[in-house]
């Protein structure tokens, strides 16, 4: 499929960075205090970023860093849950995992309202709060309720077309721009995963592969690039074509969807062990790598680079950072790709904990220079938990390597 997978930027990533364990245990040191210094200021909610200031406001060069109490499961919420699982996995430390035990009553109350999973986030919400809950301390009404999720998620699986579509027939408003797919949604399978593993229903591992098969035939590009969304004809089921949603143009590539790519891949590897994912896992992660500017921070899209003006995305390298950690684990040792990948997270990682981490112990988040959407004017150049979360995953990644992953 992609005929020519050449990582133009090679001589750049023959060496790694100076990452030493010191530089990560100061760093998670750093993360884990925010999150602890947070726990009382939201009492037992969760959190989202402060959206309805920033409307208000012109986004660019602001920075607030600031989150606000929610009861609302979203796929944002579910990644600050899951932040504290990881502060708990990493620290053994009571008042983290009881933090995060006290969201979990939204997360059990909100599957019984199937309308509010009637988009693509369900595994973003299901996994990071309910399956690791289930996975770190055995508690059975997260199982149930992340089994729940995952059947709805299921009905948003299209076998015509094998892919999960973006908003199921819940909703009527618009149903045109309802029937595509998003590079997003391979973060949500790891959901069907774990729930093939829990309950042996081949209908969501099927549903999985498919979904990947058809990510890497219609969202990535022959470069290696990728589309954030693919729109569907949903009375014919005809393929249309590639559009943005997030990103800066319909044939640009949006940096934290691509990493979404970069990171579900090697996951879905973890499940399947099937030898095509790693030259689909190659093709993006080259592209990613060609297209990192100088300090290794990405911009929000992949049109920009050094020089620009435009804001940074610190949320995409983090989550790139996880899932070439994670391809590492599969490639076998002495391999060119391992040592290319491990040198490149290296990198990344190094950059993130210098020019991102949060060192204001009176704002709220773990993670700078984050931006959610530009072309909605949503949280430009500031924080949000999926930054966060992935900034810690990656750490927990390098000083516990052993640790089950929640995906
Ligand atoms: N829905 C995932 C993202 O905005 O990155």
């Amino acid at each position: 499929m992609y005929t020519d997978i050449s990582l133009q930027s090679k001589q750049r990533w023959q060496e790694g960075a100076m990452l030493s364990s010191e530089a990560l245990e100061n760093a998670a040191k750093k993360a884990l205090r925010h999150l602890e210094i947070n726990i009382g200021r939201f009492e037992d909610k969760m959190v989202e970023p402060a959206v309805g200031w920033f409307k208000k406001t012109h986004p660019y060069g602001w920075s607030r860093h600031r989150y606000e109490a929610s009861d609302t499961v979203s796929w944002t919420t579910s990644l600050w849950t899951g932040a504290y699982w990881l502060a708990y996995q990493l620290s053994g430390d009571e008042k983290f995992r009881t933090t995060a035990e006290s969201h979990l009553k939204y997360y059990i109350e909100n599957v019984n309202h199937p309308e509010k999973l009637d988009n693509h986030d369900t595994g973003f919400k299901y996994t990071p709060s309910c399956v690791a809950a289930y996975k770190i301390t055995g508690n059975e009404e997260c199982r149930k309720a992340a089994l729940r999720a995952a059947q709805i998620q299921l009905e948003h699986f299209c076998p015509v077309n094998k892919f999960l579509i973006r908003v199921g027939k819940r909703r009527e408003s618009d149903l045109y721009v309802h029937y595509r797919m998003l590079v997003d949604s391979m973060m949500n399978i790891p959901l069907f995963f774990w729930a093939y593993e829990q309950t042996g229903d081949k209908a969501y591992y099927d549903a999985a592969v498919a979904h990947y098969r058809t990510t890497a035939k219609y969202l990535i590009r022959e470069d290696g690039s990728s589309n954030h969304h693919y729109q569907f004809d949903p009375q014919t089921l005809l393929p249309v074509g590639g559009v943005t949603h997030q990103g800066n143009s319909n044939d640009s590539c949006w940096s934290r969807g691509h990493a979404w790519l970069v990171c579900g891949y090697p996951i879905a590897y973890k499940y399947t062990k099937d030898k095509e994912i790693f030259d689909i896992h190659k093709a993006v992660s080259y592209f990613f790598m060609d297209h990192l500017p100088e300090n290794c921070v990405p911009y929000w899209d992949f049109d920009f680079n050094d020089g620009s003006m435009e804001p940074r995305d610190a949320s995409a390298s983090a989550a790139a950072v996880c899932g070439l950690l994670e391809m590492c684990k599969y490639l076998p040792d002495g391999s060119e790709e391992k040592l290319l990948y491990k040198n490149a997270a290296d990198k990344m990682m190094q950059a993130l904990i210098l020019h991102c981490a949060n060192n204001d112990e009176n704002t709220d988040c773990l993670l700078t220079h984050v931006t959610g959407s530009v072309p909605h004017g949503l949280y430009v150049d500031n924080c949000t938990t999926y930054g966060d979360y992935f900034y810690l995953e990656a750490l927990v990644r390098y000083l516990k390597p052993d640790f089950e992953i929640f995906w």
